[in-house]
């Protein structure tokens, strides 16, 4: 890569650790934030260079992230891990996976492969098929709102509130049993939050390639649940997705564990986190914003336009990576086949090109182009779901809440794959 790298490209060391440092994100707003805006007016697709990772391309601009999106022989998702990994962490994988990839999983796989894994369940996300459990949805959504309601007023809607509800919704579609939930969700959080004080695992020493140690170690747990629970679903099948991934059958074999796994992974983990922190971003944004509560409680039709504008807001995927199958010139840079590649959601989603007022929070935004979802083949098959859900919690909701305040700033999770807000104290004044 060096030889074709310019020095026009490279990115300074300090944006470009605003944007790769997993701890940055926990000052997202006045680190990470600024640094992309920075990087899309001066710098829109550059080298970063940081000490402990390998030179990294930083895309920045919807339109060049909607295009390698679009072309994934060149950018491909299967031949690295689908995330940011420090060196260490890379050498560490390299010999704990014997030279096989972390996962069996989606964002792991390029197509065929992963046109025929994807189409073991795209059938069950659509949105007509989703749409068949609004009512057992919408009543997960009344619960978790009553129990907000009939409580104090001062609360952390993150910690008391925003983390059940999706992760309720997930686990009842999914088919683990509720007594459980709150070991998938204490799992979710040490998996994503490999690099966070508070989340971090304590059995795995701080140092060198720690956060791919602690990710591996997470996985095996949650590998050592999900045995169990196929192995249960193979023997009496329901109507539950883990039945459908479990018994599913591709080129008349059933998938073979490592698979059923990686999907009961994905779906476990990036089926709730996400979606949390959306929904505490949009009471963030009503807090600060009550004339766009007051406009949405009079008039509900714009409850789909809060969901989308929440997700652009929070982009709670920081990012995904691509590696450079071949040689390739890319918005005048010379790029080489082995190169990694970061797509930032959150850049893409202020990208004043496609934005008006990006850094305004706005309900009735139109249109709403965010990538906060990802685009092409690897687009995230769970977004009918996150979108039915959240339209759904706020229905529910915000007929029966005047107001919410403030009472402190949010806290971020210090991690740069999946991240978002992991505190938020507000009083709430119900109607
Ligand atoms: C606010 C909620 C969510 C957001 C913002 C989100 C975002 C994303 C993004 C950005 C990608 C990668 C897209 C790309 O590479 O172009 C993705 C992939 C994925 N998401 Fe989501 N997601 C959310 C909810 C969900 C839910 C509810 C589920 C499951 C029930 C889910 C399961 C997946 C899976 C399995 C993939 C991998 C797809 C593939 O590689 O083909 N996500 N998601």
């Amino acid at each position: 890569m060096t030889e074709t790298t310019t020095d026009t490209a490279k990115i300074p060391k300090d944006i470009a650790e605003a944007v790769m440092l997993p701890a940055s994100y926990s000052e997202e707003q006045k680190r990470t934030y600024p640094a992309l805006a920075w990087l899309r007016a001066n710098n829109p697709f550059g080298l970063a260079e940081i000490e402990g990772y390998d030179p990294t391309w930083l895309a920045t601009k919807h339109a060049d992230i909607l295009e390698i999106e679009r072309n994934p022989k060149i950018f491909s998702s299967g031949n690295a891990d689908p995330f940011l990994v420090d060196k260490a962490g890379r050498e560490y994988l390299k010999t704990a996976n014997n030279g096989a990839r972390t996962q069996d999983t989606l964002a792991y796989m390029d197509a065929p492969e992963h046109t025929k894994i994807k189409n073991v369940t795209s059938g069950w996300f659509m949105p007509a098929n989703v749409r068949k459990r609004e009512e057992a949805i919408r009543q997960l959504a009344r619960t978790s709102v009553d129990k907000l309601l009939a409580g104090e007023r001062e609360v952390d809607i993150v910690k008391d509130f925003s983390l059940y509800y999706p992760l309720r919704v997930i686990m009842t579609l999914f088919g683990v049993p509720p007594e459980d939930e709150p070991m998938m969700l204490n799992l979710t959080q040490t998996l994503f939050g490999t690099t966070d004080e508070d989340s971090k695992r304590d059995d795995v020493e701080d140092g060198e390639g720690a956060s791919m140690k602690a990710w591996k170690a997470t996985l095996q747990d949650f590998f050592r649940y999900f045995n169990e629970l196929s192995a249960d679903r193979r023997k009496n099948p329901t109507d539950d997705l883990a039945s459908i991934i479990a018994n599913a059958k591709v080129d008349g074999e059933h998938l073979p564990e490592s698979f059923v796994n990686g999907y009961y992974v994905a779906i476990a983990t990036a089926g709730h986190d996400t979606t949390s922190s959306t929904i505490s971003g949009a009471i963030e944004q009503f807090a600060r914003h009550p004339e766009q509560l007051d406009a949405v409680r009079a008039d509900p039709s714009l409850i789909p336009g809060v969901v989308d504008e929440a997700l652009r807001w929070v982009s709670p995927v920081k990012h995904f990576f691509r590696i450079v199958t071949e040689d390739t010139e890319f918005r005048g840079r010379k790029l080489s086949a082995g190169d990694g590649v970061m797509l930032l959601y959150p850049s893409a989603n202020r990208d004043e090109e496609v934005f008006e007022r990006p850094n305004e929070f706005d309900i009735t935004r139109k249109p709403n182009k965010h990538l906060a979802f990802g685009f092409g083949p690897h687009q995230c098959i769970g977004q009918h779901v996150a979108k039915l859900e959240m339209r759904i919690l706020l229905e529910e909701l915000l007929p029966r809440l005047a107001k919410v305040e403030l009472l402190g700033e949010p806290q971020f999770v210090a991690a740069n794959f999946l991240s978002g807000p992991k505190s938020l104290p507000v009083r709430i004044m119900p109607v």
